[in-house]
């Protein structure tokens, strides 16, 4: 893995048609083959959903999560304010959930449909979530249908904020999802990423599959299927002092192992994450997950001490952290000076325990392990030396992570082999961190 020395200041799917049952309602669905993660979950029982779509550009995405929702099997009941509609107009909602869709709580009053999509609904989307949305619920306004429908119903309501990083880090923002937190609505995201402006930071809608799976897991037993399961997922890099203001460490954005925890914890799991270092924005997600408790550790003899405890109890430990393999031998009280340097400066590293194959080793009964490999070979190379260290590292599956200048590190996409002691040469898995994070965890589920 490369090490850098740095400042502490630096910072297609096959369809068929099928139908369901549900309260005396029959529901055509096209069921995909390849749908992504979500396909498995209610698949003999359509959920009755209404997915609120606000004013904001993620709606086109909203698109791809009523698709996701149909192609699964349920009967999803769209509710575009009218700002939403000057993203994506009503038809495209009506022909994507094959339902009528309307906006207005003077439509359709003989069936009091200001009130009935709220009262028949299972589950409550609300995606995008705007600032506006979320200040408009936590004041609980009813003046379009989105607003009464939400006042009306007793199901789950998720919403899937998206706005600029400013809004999102405004008090008045900050404390209207406090509120909504207290009152049960589940959040998820929003993702760090590209924004409209051509700025990046946190703010960005979370993917359909992801809010998808998410937002069903809450309504349904199959996609939790890590339910009663205590996960430790350890991620981030180590960073081991040199003196008071710099440090040996790595690369690692801790961005692959926040989706390891984040993809267990919505499939039911009770997380511990022992971050290493990790940027904010990249925990924020994970910060504010329910089933998520967060522990911070700098040096590899922190994480060590933080990992141990956590893993007296867990069932799964999950080492995703970029642990330094050496330490400096001797760490200086005060900032080393060039003042009467020759010009070189020598730093004796020593070796760092490692915690994973001491896991591994100590192992309580039934305890599944799991670790990161991060290598630069490429081909047949790779995978000899992720054979070889699964084993002398003693764990049950090795995720092998291809690294490079260019890739690997600090992006949305990643690329990882599945090692268990009987995989010989298995395909990689390829696609958001989120994607990988998984499949990861369905081949966890395969070897318990
Ligand atoms: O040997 P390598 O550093 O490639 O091993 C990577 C795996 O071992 C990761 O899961 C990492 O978290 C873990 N590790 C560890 N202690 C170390 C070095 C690595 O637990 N000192």
């Amino acid at each position: 893995m490369p090490r850098v020395v740095g400042h502490a200041d630096d910072n297609g799917a096959h369809a068929e048609q099928v139908s369901f049952e549900r309260a005396g309602r029959t529901v055509d669905a096209e069921r995909a083959g390849a749908a992504i993660g979500v396909s498995g979950a209610c698949e003999n029982r359509a959920v009755f959903v209404v997915v609120g779509v606000t004013g904001g550009i993620a709606a086109y995405k909203t698109v791809q999560l009523v698709r996701e929702l149909i192609r699964a099997g349920h009967d999803v009941h769209v509710i575009p304010t009218d700002d939403a509609l000057r993203f994506v107009g009503l038809p495209t909602w009506e022909a994507i959930s094959r339902n009528p869709v309307t906006t207005s709580v003077h439509d359709d009053v003989a069936r009091v449909r200001h009130v009935s999509l709220g009262q028949r609904a299972d589950l409550v989307v609300v995606a995008p979530a705007t600032a506006n949305t979320l200040a408009r619920m936590a004041a609980g306004l009813a003046d379009d249908l989105l607003g009464t429908t939400l006042l009306a119903t007793t199901a789950p309501v998720v919403v899937a904020p998206a706005m600029h990083t400013e809004m999102w880090g405004h008090p008045a923002t900050v404390a209207n999802l406090a509120t909504l937190r207290e009152r049960g609505v589940h959040v998820v995201g929003p993702a760090d990423g590209e924004l409209t402006g051509g700025d990046s930071g946190p703010g960005r809608m979370s993917e359909p599959e992801e809010i998808a799976r998410f937002a069903l897991g809450l309504v349904d037993a199959d996609v939790r299927d890590l339910a009663g399961l205590r996960v430790v997922v350890t991620t981030g890099g180590t960073r081991e002092p040199i003196d008071p203001v710099r440090f040996v460490g790595n690369r690692s954005s801790g961005r692959q192992g926040v989706a390891v925890a984040l993809a267990a914890a919505d499939r039911g799991a009770d997380v511990h994450v022992v971050a290493a270092h990790v940027d904010a924005h990249v925990l924020a997600a994970a910060s504010a997950h329910p089933r998520i408790t967060l522990s911070r550790a700098g040096t590899t003899a922190e994480l060590q001490t933080a990992t141990t405890d956590a893993a007296a109890t867990a069932d799964i430990v999950v080492m995703a952290a970029a642990v330094a393999d050496y330490r400096v031998d001797r760490v200086a009280d005060r900032k080393l000076s060039k003042d009467g340097s020759d010009g070189t400066l020598t730093l004796t590293l020593v070796e760092n325990p490692d915690i994973l194959a001491g896991l591994a080793a100590e192992r309580r009964p039934g305890q599944t392990i799991v670790g990161f490999a991060a290598e630069t070979a490429t081909g047949d190379e790779l995978l000899e030396r992720g054979h070889r260290k699964r084993a002398r590292k003693g764990v049950d599956l090795l995720a092998v992570n291809e690294v490079g200048w260019q890739h690997g590190f600090e992006v949305e996409e990643n690329s990882l082999l599945l090692l268990a002691a009987d995989d010989d040469a298995p395909a990689p898995v390829r696609g958001t961190k989120r994607r990988v994070a998984d499949a990861l965890w369905d081949a966890v589920l395969l070897l318990r």
